[in-house]
């Protein structure tokens, strides 16, 4: 199957308006796949739809949806409506506050949680499970190293992306065989407005060196189906910034998949 074949007809892009996501949704029309684009404001997600349908007549779909509640994933699924959905990525997931665990009241962190695990998890679940009945797509987590340990000013944000990262390649396992690929995509840091926004809040110099959205979205859907992980800019075998590589999580988890088959059936 080419691209459009295994990931088409239509993609899901959650967080579409502006960065990593738009840049997804852009790519992705190149190669002839229309997104239904999520997230909060309707403006740039209009001039978005508007702006790739001038460039590659591709009609993208726009719904306005609020992440940070508990209607979410309803809302999600309902814009995606009867569209047969090839590629779910979740994409907003930032932690916009930077701010120590105490120093924010905890509604801060309950909206982080219910986007990036409840909404995930929920729209994984629902287009995931349709993608296997059909044994093919794909879904990709946008993803950050803070995912791979605690750290001081990301409590509730590592803790989230350490959920994602656990999610995936779960799905991974779970999917991989019946023709669903499923890629935790880790950044470090990415130029995008929200990142640029959240340093010039707190007065802080922009990095000097830094992954654009463009390339992320490129290397992520061409990364897609050699899940369950890829590490921004590292080889599949370089352990860099996270506790082991890409290619021995691969094979740790195959490793407990024999296991847990023994344990659990091999349903
Ligand atoms: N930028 C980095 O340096 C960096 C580093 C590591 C990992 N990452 C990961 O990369 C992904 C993208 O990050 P980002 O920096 O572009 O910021 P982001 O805030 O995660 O994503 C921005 C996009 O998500 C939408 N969005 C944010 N909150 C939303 C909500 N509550 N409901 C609906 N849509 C929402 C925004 O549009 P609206 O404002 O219109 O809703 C915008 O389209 C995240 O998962 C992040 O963890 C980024």
């Amino acid at each position: 199957m080419n691209f459009a074949e295994q990931y088409g007809p239509w993609a899901v892009v959650a967080g579409a308006s502006e960065g990593t996501g738009r840049a997804f949704a852009r790519k992705l029309a190149a190669k002839g796949i229309p997104s239904i684009l999520i997230a909060r404001r309707a403006e740039p997600l209009a001039a978005l739809a508007k702006e790739i349908h001038a460039e590659t007549g591709v009609a993208c779909v726009t719904a306005c949806v609020d992440m940070y509640t508990s209607e979410a994933p309803k809302k999600i699924i309902a814009a995606a409506g009867n569209r047969e959905i090839g590629l779910y990525i979740a994409n907003a997931g930032a932690d916009v506050q930077g701010a120590r665990f105490f120093d924010r009241p905890i509604s801060d962190w309950l909206d982080h949680v219910h986007l990036n695990v409840m909404t995930t998890l929920q729209c994984c679940h629902h287009f995931g499970g349709l993608m296997r009945a059909r044994q093919k797509g794909g879904i990709i987590l946008v993803n950050s190293g803070a995912c791979y340990g605690g750290a001081s000013f990301m409590a509730t944000y590592s803790a989230s992306k350490a959920f994602v990262l656990n999610l995936g390649e779960s799905l991974w396992a779970d999917l991989h065989p019946q023709g669903v690929d499923v890629l935790n995509l880790i950044l470090t840091q990415t130029d995008t407005p929200a990142f640029r926004k959240m340093l010039a809040d707190k007065g802080m110099a922009l990095p000097t060196k830094w992954a654009t959205a463009e390339e992320v979205a490129e290397v992520g859907l061409a990364r897609l189906p050699h899940g369950p992980t890829y590490n921004w800019g590292q080889e599949d075998d370089v352990v860099g910034y996270a506790p082991i590589s890409a290619a021995a999580r691969r094979a740790r988890l195959l490793a407990v998949d024999e296991m847990s088959k023994a344990v659990f059936g091999k349903g």
